[in-house]
């Protein structure tokens, strides 16, 4: 079976950047499931389907015309790489993403992305749905100020406002609904390694996944 490496957590825990480092080191392909359900809560915004109708929104999901290309993610042949990271789309995913059909719709597209030498994945459920057989799962954690503070920087980086009250206030409400919901709720696989990077820089987060994975 081609090697995954499940990276899960929270918003803004460092994920996302962790991922793509562990990814280009070990020479593997990455999937990033957060930009589909952004894809996909930008794609309701374009073709006015409101969050709360999860078979409308498992229709729209499936038939979804979407590509990611060196870090670009076009939606309909439109490059919409910096739209999908504005504060209200990622809100809207997680609205959108407490539906099972919706969920359900994704899970094809997600094991596609399973191809060799390698894949590094990560999200919410990688290691607990989508590739429950992952040689390495692990779970990052950090703090909720950390979390906003980064969070923050990432936004003002790329050119939106963002106010760090508001921030503390959306991560907790989206780390409420992320680890409520039935479907798929956020917590860690059984078999997966926790990792705190509140005090870790980027670097010290990676090295220690590549770590285990070598382990
Ligand atoms: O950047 P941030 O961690 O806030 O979010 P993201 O990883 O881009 O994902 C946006 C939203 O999609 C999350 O808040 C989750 O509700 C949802 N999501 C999910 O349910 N399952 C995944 N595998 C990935 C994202």
């Amino acid at each position: 079976q081609t090697p995954v490496i499940a990276i899960d957590g929270p918003t803004a825990s460092g994920k996302g950047t962790v991922a793509t480092l562990v990814a280009a080191h070990l020479g593997f392909h990455l999937l990033d499931s957060g930009a589909l359900y952004r894809l996909a809560a930008l794609a309701s915004v374009h073709y006015d389907v409101p969050p709360d109708a999860p078979d409308e929104l498992a229709k729209l999901v499936g038939d979804l015309h979407i590509t990611f290309r060196e870090g670009l993610a076009q939606l309909d042949g439109v490059d919409v790489s910096t739209e999908i990271r504005a504060e209200a789309i990622g809100n809207r995913a997680s609205a959108i993403a407490v539906h099972a059909p919706v969920r359900a719709a994704l899970v094809a597209r997600q094991r596609a992305f399973r191809k060799e030498p390698g894949l590094v994945a990560d999200g919410r459920d990688m290691g607990t749905v989508i590739f429950p057989d992952a040689g390495l799962k692990v779970f990052l954690t950090a703090s909720v100020e950390a979390r906003a503070a980064r969070r923050h920087k990432q936004l003002i980086q790329k050119g939106f406002s963002a106010n760090i009250d508001d921030l503390l206030r959306d991560l907790r409400e989206r780390d409420e609904r992320d680890s409520q919901r039935v479907a798929a709720p956020l917590k860690p696989a059984a078999d997966a390694k926790l990792l705190d990077t509140s005090a870790l820089s980027i670097d010290q987060a990676v090295e220690q996944v590549v770590r285990w994975y070598q382990a």
